[in-house]
């Protein structure tokens, strides 16, 4: 069983992490994208209650922070996967088929780019240029570095290693 006073008082130090930093800043004003990546950089991704405390610290409205927030596509709203994986979509990577390779996780996973699995074990991402081209297709699992995934099957054994 979780501990809801423990998972409380994580949440409440990084609000304060994140307060902290919002307090510390030389000019308030134009901070907007600086305090969001912080926010994400502490919290993961950037929950609906976190981009209210972002706007109340700066004074901006709620409709400004969240408009910032999804037209930045380095920006995200859901949390990502405990193993979050990216599938490269650089040129090299590309004439080798790794949109086929993506289109493979997303059937075994049954997401869609930007989408986490229910039980919170994958996420999935595409990526330009990873700079390990002599690889491709390439797809990383968190810091790991898979090279030469052609085949479904390769998809499938990949994804057991976390399963
Ligand atoms: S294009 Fe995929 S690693 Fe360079």
């Amino acid at each position: 069983m979780g501990c809801e006073g423990c998972t409380n008082q994580l949440t409440e130090s990084l609000y304060k992490k994140l307060e902290q930093f919002i307090d510390e800043l030389p000019e308030k004003e134009g901070a907007l994208i600086a305090v969001l990546h912080k926010a994400q950089s502490i919290f993961g991704h950037l929950p609906a209650e976190v981009q209210q405390f972002v706007a109340q610290k700066l004074n901006v409205p709620v409709a400004q922070v969240y408009g910032v927030v999804s037209f930045y596509s380095f920006f995200t709203m859901t949390p990502k996967g405990k193993n979050p994986i990216s599938v490269c979509l650089g040129t090299a990577c590309y004439v080798r088929g790794s949109d086929k390779v993506l289109q493979a996780f997303k059937e075994e996973l049954g997401i869609e780019i930007g989408e986490t699995t229910k039980d919170g074990l994958f996420s999935l991402d595409a990526l330009r240029c990873v700079g390990a081209c002599g690889l491709a297709p390439v797809v990383m699992i968190g810091d790991k570095v898979y090279g030469k995934i052609t085949s479904k099957e390769q998809v499938k054994s990949i994804l057991n290693e976390y399963r």
